[in-house]
């Protein structure tokens, strides 16, 4: 770097990049922040911004689908209130139909008339019957409906080669083929494209108990026969590793990196430290849940140098395919449905992991919260015929300005938020440029007591306006119920200006805030 280019730069980004490597950032009061959107990053893939439905407890029977005989209002058995909320926040890509189940499920069964699919007994989530009235087709109808990419899982646990390989036919082929011929006698002539596809599921644990080694072999033999069947292209999936596991990514990279183009990661960051319940805790496990999800950051840092090493030119993506809160059940519910409320705790957990994610938009191309409606960090919670959006779903909204926009890079100052003997940074923060030319800039303020003033330089581009919304309520526990669902929701936020470098805001404690620079 120039000398002068060093003296171009405000004093303080000098003083951080100074700092070794590893040392915390942090200073007193004010956060600052400097972007420069000069010198654009990766795109930062929408489909950073997935979700995740699997065929446990309410999520795909009653959150999903109905069924077309059903009293609530629905397309082809979808709920139409479900979906309408969905096509909002733009879900880029929808994963199915597990997690575990994938590994037990044989496509077979969910295809034909309804009423002649054979039962099956879900083992991991209740041990309910299942009917299978919701398999392939209606699975891609709904995908179809919502404008999304269907990114489906195969089973390799207890599925065979050919079982997987006539899936991907059944689905893609459009020509004169066994399975494309048995796809149209069951209604459907056009081929659906099917861009992603995940070889098993967590085949470390419910997906066989597999050693590293076994799985690579295994995912070698099984992707070899996932083929591209006329103009659909798939995206081969490799199960990446469970969290801090890194032995599982280097064997998967050294011994397949080659046969695949991504590679999954599954890191949930749990509940807070005394209290396990998603609504009744204290500052103590809003401190320690938001301390966990932040290490989705070395996460992602040390995988994606783990991966550097064997794909230099970061061709194989990082799929975060699973990812969120896991709380104890909402009391009187099936403990195998894993049905949890949501409140703003979660919305700040979702607004610093999409944060990071998006700061690693070179390697990460996909991640998707579990899971969409009725089931852990989900966006959509419905009782029956009722419906209501998380403070989870607000954030996924607010976002939607990020997607397949410019990364622009940053450097943040940022004060500490401290509890008892430990500390967090009290502030996260990504930036993108999108087509239009707009800056966004999101920001989480992590801080439950505290509001926090943010100086913003912005190095190639003039500020003259700033508009922006927030997310935030007075206590850390609000969330939204069927009685009162607008309790959280986003509102517009007056506390930024245009500066004579960039902008100044005011972060209100406990919040989420989008900003939009023009
Ligand atoms: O999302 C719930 C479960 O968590 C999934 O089925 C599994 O893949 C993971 O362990």
């Amino acid at each position: 770097m120039k000398l002068r280019s060093w003296f171009s730069l405000p004093v303080w980004i000098v003083a951080c990049v100074l700092l070794p490597a590893g040392r915390s950032v942090s200073g007193a009061g004010t956060v600052r922040l400097a972007i420069e959107a000069d010198k654009p990053g990766p795109t930062i893939s929408r489909h950073i911004y997935g979700h995740f439905s699997e065929h446990l407890g309410r999520c795909i029977y009653e959150g999903l689908w109905v069924g077309p005989d059903s009293p609530i209002p629905n397309t082809r058995g979808m709920r139409n209130d479900v979906v309408a909320a969905l096509k909002k926040i733009r879900i880029p890509n929808l994963r199915w139909p597990g997690g575990c189940f994938a590994d037990e499920y044989h496509w077979m069964d969910g295809i034909g008339p309804q009423e002649k699919r054979p039962s099956i007994v879900n083992v991991h989530w209740g041990g309910v019957t299942e009917n299978n009235h919701f398999g392939t087709h209606e699975f891609l109808e709904l995908c179809e409906q919502l404008g999304t990419d269907p990114y489906i899982c195969g089973n390799v646990g207890s599925g065979e080669v050919r079982e997987m390989r006539d899936w991907v036919e059944y689905m893609t082929m459009d020509g004169v083929s066994p399975m494309a011929d048995l796809r149209r006698m069951n209604g459907r002539d056009k081929a659906w494209k099917v861009p992603f596809f995940g070889v098993g599921n967590e085949n470390w644990g419910c997906g066989g108990n597999m050693t590293p080694e076994f799985y690579a072999d295994q995912y070698r033999r099984y992707a070899t026969f996932v083929r591209d069947f006329g103009g659909n292209h798939v995206y081969r999936i490799a199960c990446g590793s469970n969290g801090f596991d890194y032995r599982w990514t280097e064997v998967l990279m050294e011994r397949a990196g080659r046969q695949m183009q991504g590679l999954s990661l599954h890191y949930y960051c749990g509940t807070g430290r005394k209290s396990r319940s998603a609504t009744k805790f204290e500052e103590d496990d809003w401190f320690h849940l938001l301390r966990s999800a932040l290490r989705m950051e070395e996460l992602v840092t040390r995988t994606g140098d783990i991966m550097d090493r064997f794909d230099r030119e970061k061709r194989v993506g990082m799929m975060v395919d699973e990812w969120g809160t896991w709380h104890e059940v909402e009391p009187g519910t099936n403990p195998g449905f894993l049905y949890q409320q949501n409140t703003l705790r979660d919305a700040l957990v979702a607004g610093l992991t999409l944060n990071i994610f998006n700061r690693h938009a070179d390697r990460v191309r996909m991640a998707n919260i579990a899971q969409l409606v009725n089931v852990l960090q989900a966006v959509i919670l419905t009782d029956k015929e009722k419906m209501l959006l998380t403070p989870t779903y607000h954030v996924y909204e607010m976002y939607t300005v990020h997607h397949d926009a410019t990364l622009l890079p940053l450097t943040l100052l940022t004060p500490d938020y401290a509890f008892g003997n430990e500390k967090i940074p009290s502030v996260s923060a990504s930036a993108s440029r999108d087509k239009a030319g707009r800056v966004h800039v999101t920001l989480c303020n992590l801080d439950p007591n505290h509001p926090v003033d943010v100086v913003g330089d912005i190095a190639g581009a003039t500020v003259k306006t700033v508009r922006g919304r927030v997310l935030t309520a007075p206590a850390m526990q609000a969330h939204n119920t069927f009685e009162q669902p607008e309790t959280v929701k986003p509102v517009e936020f007056g506390d930024a200006k245009a500066g004579e470098r960039g902008f100044t805001a005011t972060l209100p404690a406990k919040s989420v805030v989008v900003l939009e620079l023009e």
